[in-house]
């Protein structure tokens, strides 16, 4: 029976996010819940329904997507509910989602159970490494903003490469499972690699 809820929620997932060059197709879903299911492996106690839903669903009703979020929440909520899922278990998923939002690092709705924690770790991974660049660099794009100044920008200009530094490098710290940083430290090397060898280019030096 939960096989079906995941599946018929994942095929909703598919259908909605079927195209979007802002990084947010439904492969970055897919990959998502992946990470979620790899993490949540390690915690045979957490609730598996739980992580899976929240993963499938984290970024149903985010505000960069849709253009009413509350409204997109309750349709969330709606689809859950048809799906035969008790209400008291939609709030907690719906907890978990509010939860894994980054909103410039102060989302009021802190990660607090393992169930929040994993989908967050799974959602940050998704910013790092070589897709977590692949996705800055569409975002940036699709949003008509530069690649990069120079080191001599003197205004703090929202280019694809500030990005790494506002938000990408700084995850590493923030994620909250120890399977979660391990698959980090990988990620995170490659993003100062990549870094240096931008810059490098950039400088014609290499
Ligand atoms: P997520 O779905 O992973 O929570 P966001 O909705 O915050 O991510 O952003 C989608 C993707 O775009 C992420 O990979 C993120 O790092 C990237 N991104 C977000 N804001 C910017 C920005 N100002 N410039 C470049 N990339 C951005
Ligand atoms: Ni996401």
């Amino acid at each position: 029976m939960n096989t079906s809820i995941i599946e018929n929620i994942q095929h909703e997932m598919q259908d909605f996010f079927t195209s979007d060059s802002t990084g947010h197709d439904w492969y970055h879903i897919d990959r998502v819940w992946k990470n979620a299911k790899r993490i949540a492996r390690y915690y045979p106690e957490a609730n598996h329904l739980h992580i899976e839903l929240a993963a499938l669903l984290h970024d149903r009703y985010d505000r960069k997507l849709v253009p009413d979020a509350s409204q997109a929440r309750q349709e969330v909520q709606q689809l859950l509910l048809q799906q035969g899922v008790e209400k008291d278990f939609i709030f907690r998923i719906l907890y978990t989602i509010d939860a894994v939002s980054f909103k410039n690092g102060a989302n009021p709705v802190q990660a607090r159970s393992i169930e929040d924690k994993i989908v967050q770790d799974a959602d940050r991974l998704d910013a790092l490494g070589a897709i977590g660049i692949a996705r800055t660099f569409a975002y940036s794009g699709a949003h008509h903003r530069p690649i990069y100044q120079g080191e001599e920008a003197n205004s703090p200009a929202d280019t694809a490469i500030a990005h790494f530094y506002d938000k990408l490098l700084t995850l590493q710290e923030k994620l909250h499972t120890p399977e979660a940083k391990e698959i980090a430290k990988g990620r995170h090397q490659f993003m100062l690699n990549y870094l240096e060898q931008f810059y490098a280019e950039w400088h014609s030096q290499k």
